[in-house]
């Protein structure tokens, strides 16, 4: 049986991106950063998994604002990078895993989550950069990824609460599907940051480090916000924080956290780290 070994939140900021392809980890502005990440890359040596699903959100390029499914998942044989702007190079495709993706696809329709199913999916920095954080250098080229992609650009959004259940759903899905598989969910994006407007640039420091507790401990009580209070505490980016309530859901009731970092700003936003395992 599939099983899922562990949860990892991280940022997806492009600017990120852009430090990796000029190996600027070790400069000033980017260490207390990338140091977070040692003990990730170690256990992911460690426990090799097989798969990771990787819940994250379009910026504009596989989907447009004409256009914009509330929760959509890949099927797809591998998922192509493409020119989005933000000054980055596209990346070689990642691999797909189709046959997980359409056991979680009836899975989670079965379970009343009527998601967008896509055969062909373009990727951007939601997706890239995780990967890019976690796999420097495609140590694992034969990791499998699958993209769950979540609506949290244009309003309407699902609510909180509905982002824990679908990862509850998530969770269940994977845990039926009948070969041994090792998997991994990323919760990607986030913390408190907001682009533009008269708040440009506003980060929340004290709200990231409550939820980086609470989506530890309590995150049926971090679900009882709404997209508007994440806005109001975080900025108008603030609700990708619902990306890492589908990522805690799928762990189950209690989880034992490995490790923690927290580093603000990074660009324009809170950036929070987070390895967990379901205990
Ligand atoms: C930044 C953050 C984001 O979430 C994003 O999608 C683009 C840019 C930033 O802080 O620069
Ligand atoms: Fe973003």
């Amino acid at each position: 049986m599939a099983e899922i070994i562990g949860g990892i939140t991280t940022s997806h900021i492009p600017a990120i991106g852009r430090a990796i392809a000029e190996g600027q980890q070790e400069a000033p502005y980017w260490k207390p950063f990338f140091d977070g990440f040692p003990p990730v890359h170690a256990w992911l040596e460690d426990k090799k998994p097989d798969v990771a699903i990787v819940v994250y959100n379009d910026h504009g390029l596989n989907f447009f604002q004409d256009n914009l499914p509330t929760f959509a998942l890949g099927m797809a044989p591998y998922y192509q990078n493409e020119d989005e702007g933000w000054g980055l190079k596209p990346l070689a495709p990642f691999p797909g895993h189709p046959e997980l993706s359409a056991h979680i696809a009836n899975s989670l329709v079965e379970d009343e989550f009527d998601i967008s199913i896509c055969q062909e999916m373009a990727v951007d920095h939601g997706f890239t950069v995780p990967m890019s954080l976690l796999w420097p250098e495609r140590w694992q080229p034969e990791i499998k990824t699958i993209p769950l992609m979540v609506n949290v650009v244009q309003h309407p959004m699902p609510t909180p609460a509905r982002c824990l259940k679908l990862g509850q759903a998530l969770g269940h899905a994977v845990a039926s599907f009948p070969d041994n598989l090792k998997v991994v969910v990323l919760g990607t994006g986030g913390m408190s940051h907001q682009l533009d407007g008269q708040r440009a640039g506003f980060i929340n420091r004290d709200f990231d480090l409550k939820c980086m507790e609470q989506i530890v401990e309590a995150p049926e009580k971090l679900a009882e916000l709404s997209n508007l209070d994440l806005v109001r505490e975080a900025g108008s980016q603030g609700p990708e924080l619902i990306l890492w309530l589908v990522m805690r859901g799928a762990l189950g009731t209690k989880v034992k956290k490995l490790h923690s970092n927290y580093h603000a700003p990074v660009s324009n936003t809170g950036s929070g780290l987070l390895l967990l395992e379901p205990s």
